[in-house]
């Protein structure tokens, strides 16, 4: 089947078959590898985008759920070839260590400061509890939220 859907800002069609992932149809068809399949099971988050503004895991969400919709991955956050803050804050902050979690902590965080600029700890704590990370111990991550929500 076919669907037409806009992602990062742009109308994009592509064939499908009934019961693909939103995810292999970004990373597969639409030439969007930035969302990472870590699990394909909603358990880790890294594959995390927004549809329709609300933050989803997209191994979960059917590609043909997504036909006229509107979906933002972490290559959409980025404007005019400058990185988004918390992209820069991640970097700054040593909050990538392999990178497989960073994309959907990065669209988690950006989504998080968009609801709530200024975020209690235990705020980022409950917006980031379904995004896994197997390395930074996310002290760095933190310091990365809180460094990004100062800029
Ligand atoms: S790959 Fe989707 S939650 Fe892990
Ligand atoms: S940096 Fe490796 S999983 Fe998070």
């Amino acid at each position: 089947m076919k669907i037409s859907l806009t992602v990062n800002g742009e109308r994009r069609e592509t064939d499908v078959w009934g019961g693909e992932s939103l995810l292999y149809a970004l990373r597969e068809r639409l030439g969007l590898p930035g969302s990472k399949n870590a699990c394909e099971q909603g358990e880790c988050g890294s594959c995390s985008v927004l549809l329709d503004g609300t933050l989803v895991c997209a191994c979960l969400v059917l590609a043909a759920q997504a036909d006229g919709h509107e979906v933002v991955t972490v290559e959409g956050l980025a404007r005019d070839g400058h990185l988004h803050r918390v992209q820069e804050a991640f970097v700054a902050a040593g909050a990538v260590q392999c990178g497989f979690c960073t994309p959907g902590l990065v669209v988690a965080t950006a989504d998080l400061l968009e609801r709530s600029p200024d975020p209690s700890d235990d705020e980022i704590r409950e917006a980031l509890s379904g995004n896994l990370c197997r390395c930074t111990g996310y002290q760095k991550i933190f310091d990365a939220v809180r460094m990004a929500a100062q800029s």
